[in-house]
């Protein structure tokens, strides 16, 4: 779990979505195959920063009696989605670890897999109409058309060294801040905050997102595998051209260099040496510097617009969150 600062009752509330997503998973059917499927999603329990950024959201509006569970209960649906996302993902990816536990692909193979992504969608679908208003309903049906966009595109910038700086934003903004998005701004309406502040929550929403998945583009260059359960190098292994190899991609002396060293990965032979020539020039370019400069910048919008709106405890949380995420 994130620090968070410590909001009163918001590790209660971080339970009951723990407990929501519990009930809207259990297996009704009591077969063993599908209740082992089941248990390894459940068991994959990330950070849960987007039920947590809803919640601190929610604590921005008058509230009413009623309101802060069906915040906890939008905070599953949220994290279900992220979770449905993640296992097609991780399909398409290859993956067979996240989060330091076997992926269900890899566990139960890949066509199980998809339906178990599927399964879990259509348990969000039951519980959005179930408990949510229409215009949740709405919003996070469209969120998913733009994840499943921004994924799309994606694909067809893979392996291709002229995908474009603005490209990759627009993928990472379907892909993924479209979500971070949509959190903050149920989390606002739900809570009854004004037309205004809520529209000021989707744009936080909108820079943390994209601060997040900078973040994990960073990290893929960066990172050591214990801290964050994930390998290095597997986004451009792929063909996912990220932030640092487009901003090296873009160097006037270097980025031919590049662009030859990319088309051998792409040939499927890269040893242990080429990767680290290709991470030293990623550095020598300064793109590593550069994702950096940009998640501080949306770090910095967010925590600006946090400032126009009415001071609240909750506001310490999210800036301990962009802190979090800002600092890797
Ligand atoms: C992880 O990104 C994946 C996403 C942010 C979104 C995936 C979206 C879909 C598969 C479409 C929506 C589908 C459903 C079922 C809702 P990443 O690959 O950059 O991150 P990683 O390093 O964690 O794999
Ligand atoms: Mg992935």
């Amino acid at each position: 779990m994130l620090y968070y600062g410590n909001i009163e009752e918001i590790e209660n509330d971080i339970e009951r979505v723990d407990a929501y997503m519990a009930e809207y998973l259990h297996d009704t059917s009591r077969n063993p195959m599908l209740n082992a499927v089941l248990e390894t999603i459940i068991a994959t329990k990330g950070k849960k920063v987007r039920p947590l950024l809803l919640l601190l959201a929610g604590r921005f509006g008058p509230q009413w009696p009623g309101s802060r569970d069906r915040l906890c209960k939008m905070g599953a649906c949220i994290e279900m989605i992220h979770m449905a996302s993640l296992i097609h993902d991780d399909i398409v990816d290859d993956a067979p670890m996240r989060r330091g536990r076997e992926t269900v692909q890899s566990r139960f193979g890949k066509d199980m897999a998809v339906y178990a992504g599927d399964y879990v969608m259509s348990r969000i679908l039951y519980y959005l109409f179930r408990e949510a208003t229409p215009e949740t309903g709405m919003l996070l049906a469209k969120t998913v058309e733009s994840m499943c966009y921004g994924e799309m595109c994606q694909l067809t910038c893979n392996f291709n060294t002229e995908t474009t700086k603005s490209d990759y934003l627009n993928n990472i903004y379907g892909k993924t801040a479209s979500l971070f998005i949509a959190t903050c701004r149920i989390g606002a309406a739900e809570s009854g905050c004004g037309v205004q502040s809520v529209e000021v929550f989707s744009e936080i929403g909108k820079h943390i997102g994209y601060l997040f998945q900078l973040r994990d583009d960073l990290l893929n260059f960066v990172s050591n595998v214990k801290r964050e359960g994930k390998p290095v190098f597997t986004d451009f292994l792929n063909g996912t051209y990220t932030l640092p190899i487009l901003h090296t991609l873009s160097h006037p002396q270097h980025g031919s260099r590049l662009k030859e060293m990319l088309q051998t990965v792409g040939l499927g032979g890269s040893s242990t040496f080429e990767l680290e020539e290709i991470r030293k020039l990623i550095i020598q370019c300064q793109g590593i510097e550069f994702t950096r400069s940009m998640m501080k910048a949306h770090a910095a919008d967010a925590r600006e617009l946090l400032a126009t709106l009415p001071r609240k405890q909750a506001a310490r949380g999210i800036y301990a969150v962009l802190d979090y995420l800002e600092g890797e």
